[in-house]
């Protein structure tokens, strides 16, 4: 062990000990807010900030949807393994209050969109809608689903969904490239804190560099 470190046994500290462990050194972190639709055509949203890219062809991403308290499925995963589909979309600075407030356990067919005040957009390849406040959108299909522990509290289900189209705004789009000052990105770190980018710096990749003998 390092001198002045303190080592955790996840078996012995427990799940709740560990999610702060976890969402405390996992920062920041991406917020992506996931609509989805039920079965009977009720829009659902909420955020979700284990969240990532993880490949581009076919672009690829991952929300990790963690049970609730009492081990049921939150309504994303119900929705998500009913019909496959998903969107996820960009949080700017000017929604987050409305995104935490979709974190609220709202009954199950409750669309925390109108609830909490954001507008819906048509989507063109899946059924749940976009966030018209959001300057991206992914259109997403599930690709595969990995349960993480034995489904009581703390397990999740991680989906990996492909993107099957691309939505971003012309403000934030640029040869292709997205802009970031325009997107006023939010992440989350730990508890109720967030974070804005404040401070961005540029390093050049290394060049393919021969070991010295
Ligand atoms: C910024 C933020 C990030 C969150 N990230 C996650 C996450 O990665 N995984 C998760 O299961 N819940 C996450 N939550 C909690 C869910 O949003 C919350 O449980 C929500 O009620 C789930 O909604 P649903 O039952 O409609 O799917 C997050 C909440 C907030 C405010």
């Amino acid at each position: 062990m390092k001198p002045n470190s303190i080592s955790l046994d996840p078996r012995v500290i427990g799940g709740k000990a560990s999610y702060q462990i976890l969402i405390g050194s996992i920062v920041p972190r991406p917020i992506a807010l996931v609509s989805t639709q039920s079965p009977e055509g009720l829009g659902n949203l909420a955020p979700f900030s284990f969240f990532n890219g993880v490949a581009s062809n076919p672009p690829a991403v991952m929300i990790s949807v963690a049970r609730n308290s009492d081990g049921s499925k939150k309504d994303t995963l119900k929705n998500i393994e009913s019909n496959g589909e998903f969107v996820v979309n960009s949080v700017g600075e000017w929604m987050i209050e409305a995104v935490n407030q979709c974190s609220a356990q709202y009954p199950y067919g409750i669309d925390e969109l109108s609830q909490v005040g954001l507008t819906a957009l048509s989507s063109e390849r899946i059924k749940p809608v976009r966030v018209a406040e959001s300057l991206i959108h992914f259109e997403c299909r599930a690709l595969h689903h990995y349960e993480v522990g034995d489904g009581s509290e703390g397990s999740a289900t991680i989906v990996i969904g492909e993107v099957l189209l691309f939505h971003v705004s012309s403000s934030v789009y640029r040869e292709g490239k997205i802009l970031l000052e325009p997107l006023h990105a939010i992440s989350r770190l730990a508890g109720k804190s967030y974070g804005k980018i404040s401070e961005v710096f540029d390093l050049p990749r290394p060049k393919l560099i021969k070991p010295s003998p």
